[in-house]
């Protein structure tokens, strides 16, 4: 078969909504985004814990504190999952790491955001957890199997997630002026980087019309952002907080809501590296790499061993 019948194959598949799997021939511009994009995925929830750890030891009570806890580890967890959906494409855990250290790999603009607040645990449980759902429920029809199939795991615990963040914002705004002014005050700096999220407009998406075209995306920024929108104002306003987002106002004809311009000088600042704790987050990741140097050493050293164990075995079995 000539390249050509194998790409017309391989999209044939993807439209016959046939999950592309990591044996399967793949163009090599479908293998390279899905490396880009699962892998960015994946330094997100891993860098996405940083903020939130500020709070452990300072969340308000013990079951707050094990909630948390809780959550953060699944954050852990769902790196895992995605650096390993990540090398089924042929690409190390080594050059993944690599790159997030070497600055050279994106994370979500989101987790460079500083958390001044407690009530900023819970605007990131149900701003930012709601937002990734928004977007990972989608993923789960993603055509890459391994990608798709993480995403339904990692879709039930972002659901407890924002459950947990909804229900700290719930608990300060019907608690006194002071817990009030605190959640209003943390919907206030978290509203517009959640909208970030979701990525640049779709005319100004470099990947979005060939994502879709590949199914890796099955909706586009600002059709996944207004869903999120639509959503998210109602569960404000039972919360009794105000959006911070004078142009925002439901459109009975488009039956959405339509909201005000985001800052995309802003965005685009923050993904290239100078948002207001960008080199925080790496100068940590950094540190916990080197600071967990021993721990790779000692667990290549024991696999080492136990290869070497088994290789003398094998040949004293030879010889008897
Ligand atoms: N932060 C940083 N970079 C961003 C971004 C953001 N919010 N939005 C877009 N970008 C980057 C893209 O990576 C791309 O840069 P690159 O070519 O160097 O990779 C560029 O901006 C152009 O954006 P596109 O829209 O063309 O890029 P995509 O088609 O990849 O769409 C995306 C961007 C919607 C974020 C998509 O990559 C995606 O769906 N990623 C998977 C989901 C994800 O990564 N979510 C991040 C948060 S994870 C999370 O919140 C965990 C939860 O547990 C808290």
């Amino acid at each position: 078969m000539t390249e050509l019948n194998f790409e017309k194959h391989f999209q044939d598949k993807v439209d016959a909504e046939i999950k592309i799997e990591p044996k399967d021939w793949m163009p090599d511009a479908y293998r390279k985004t899905l490396i880009r994009q699962i892998s960015q995925h994946a330094h997100s929830e891993v860098v996405g814990m940083l903020p939130e750890g500020n709070w452990i030891s300072r969340a308000p009570s013990l079951r707050r504190k094990l909630i948390l806890l809780a959550k953060i580890q699944d954050e852990a967890g769902h790196g895992l999952y995605l650096y390993s959906a990540a090398e089924t494409l042929g690409i190390s855990r080594e050059e993944l790491v690599e790159q997030l250290l070497s600055g050279k790999a994106k994370y979500s603009s989101i987790f460079n955001y500083p958390t001044l607040t407690w009530a900023d645990i819970g605007a990131i449980g149900w701003l930012v957890d709601g937002a990734a759902i928004m977007n990972q429920v989608m993923l789960t029809r993603a055509s890459y199997g391994p990608y798709a199939r993480a995403m339904v795991r990692i879709c039930k615990e972002e659901s407890f997630h924002q459950r947990q963040g909804y229900e700290i914002m719930l608990t300060l705004a019907k608690g006194s002026a002071a817990q009030q002014h605190m959640a209003q005050d943390a919907l206030n700096r978290w509203w517009w980087p959640s909208l970030m999220m979701f990525g640049p407009k779709d005319d100004d998406s470099a990947h979005s019309q060939q994502s879709m075209k590949w199914k890796i995306k099955r909706k586009s920024n600002d059709e996944l952002r207004q869903q999120f929108v639509d959503v998210t104002v109602q569960q404000a306003e039972v919360l009794g907080l105000a959006i911070p987002d004078p142009d925002l106002k439901w459109n009975e004809e488009r039956g959405h809501y339509d909201f005000g311009e985001i800052n995309w000088d802003e965005f685009w600042n923050v993904v290239k590296g100078n948002g207001p704790c960008n080199k925080q987050r790496l100068d940590a990741r950094i540190k916990a790499h080197e600071d967990g140097a021993w721990v790779r050493e000692a667990a290549m050293a024991y696999a080492e061993k136990k290869e070497q164990r088994k290789l003398m075995e094998s040949a004293k079995a030879e010889a008897a």
